[in-house]
């Protein structure tokens, strides 16, 4: 099958109450076992890559890496640029075949953010390509932030309805209480979604598709096996499972998970190393690292998203 956009995937996740799942890859094992798993339970996939994806593995091996997954499996896939910060990085993604691109001004004040949007809009949908845009802010809130203040940190509802109809996008990423990497809530802080504010932008945007970042579980059993081989983590924490699922079943149509596939490959190299010292040869460290991330991905496919059977 060839790439798609995120067009139709969004739209049928959103009528049939499900969420694609849209994982971050950086390597061959990563795609491998990310493809094994929605291929083995028939689910749509986002795989998304970072300026710093791009970077590391290179844009050619990339985009090549995708195309050969695509090969082999007839599952859709949307090649999908994660976290684009200029106009130019989305351009360019667009031009060599990516099939959906985020643009994140979420840094920027809200005329800039509109104004940056609105051009990769109309410059990616010339050629069929799909937007996200951000709005609200994920960095985490800190303790010295009082309770109308943290208010500003959410995505505002009436924001939202004017941004996605100022900026044309396909889909949005609010905030809502997630946060990137490992670390999201303090120890001590309870884990919170905010469903009221989920509800409100719903409510201003009826089928409109939403986007979760920093949905990671950060699994403690992945945690507990980092740190039991060597590893140090500390207090790491992220979103129940439990949240996850009810707001896959509402208007959230992807949810972007990296963390949890960093934590599962580094848990069976960690593991690999320590009981396998005298190994010198990747393949006996990387197939576990490999089957790993097939586990988890399939892990999140039935537990989280609900995306099994619906490619
Ligand atoms: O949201 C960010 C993703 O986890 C990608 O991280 O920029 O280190 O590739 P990265
Ligand atoms: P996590 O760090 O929670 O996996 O979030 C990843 C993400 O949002 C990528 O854009
Ligand atoms: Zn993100």
């Amino acid at each position: 099958m060839s790439l798609v956009n995120t067009k139709n995937m969004l739209k049928k996740a959103y009528e049939e109450g499900y969420a694609v799942g849209a994982f971050n890859v950086n390597n061959m094992e990563i795609i491998q076992g990310i493809m094994k798993a929605v291929t083995k339970l028939s689910s749509p996939v986002i795989l998304q890559a970072s300026s710093g994806a791009r970077k590391y593995a290179g844009e050619i091996y990339m985009k090549k890496l995708v195309e050969a997954a695509e090969q082999e499996s007839n599952v859709p896939i949307a090649l999908h640029l994660d976290h684009g910060d200029s106009f130019e990085i989305c351009k360019n993604c667009i031009d060599s075949g990516f099939t959906s691109v985020m643009i994140d001004g979420s840094s920027l004040n809200y005329e800039e953010n509109v104004e940056l949007t609105a051009k990769v809009s109309a410059y990616a949908h010339k050629y069929g390509v799909t937007v996200e845009g951000e709005l609200g802010s994920l960095s985490g809130i800190e303790d010295e932030i009082n309770i109308t203040e943290i208010d500003s940190f959410y995505t505002n509802p009436n924001q939202a309805d004017d941004f996605v109809k100022k900026t044309n996008v396909d889909s949005l990423a609010v905030a809502i209480g997630t946060s990137h990497g490992a670390y999201k809530f303090k120890p001590g802080q309870k884990a919170e979604l905010r469903f009221d504010i989920l509800e409100k932008i719903e409510k201003k945007l009826p089928g409109f598709p939403i986007v979760l970042h920093g949905a990671s579980s950060v699994i403690p059993e992945l945690v507990e096996e980092i740190n039991k081989f060597g590893g140090k983590l500390g207090k790491a924490s992220g979103i129940p499972e439990s949240m996850l699922r009810k707001a896959s079943k509402m208007s959230v149509c992807k949810i972007n998970v990296d963390s949890d596939i960093r934590l599962a490959m580094t848990a069976k190299i960690r593991k690999s190393f320590f009981e396998n010292p005298e190994n010198f040869d990747p393949r006996k460290y990387l197939s576990p690292a490999r089957d790993a991330i097939q586990a988890i991905v399939e892990h999140k496919i039935l537990n989280v998203l609900g995306s099994e059977n619906k490619a």
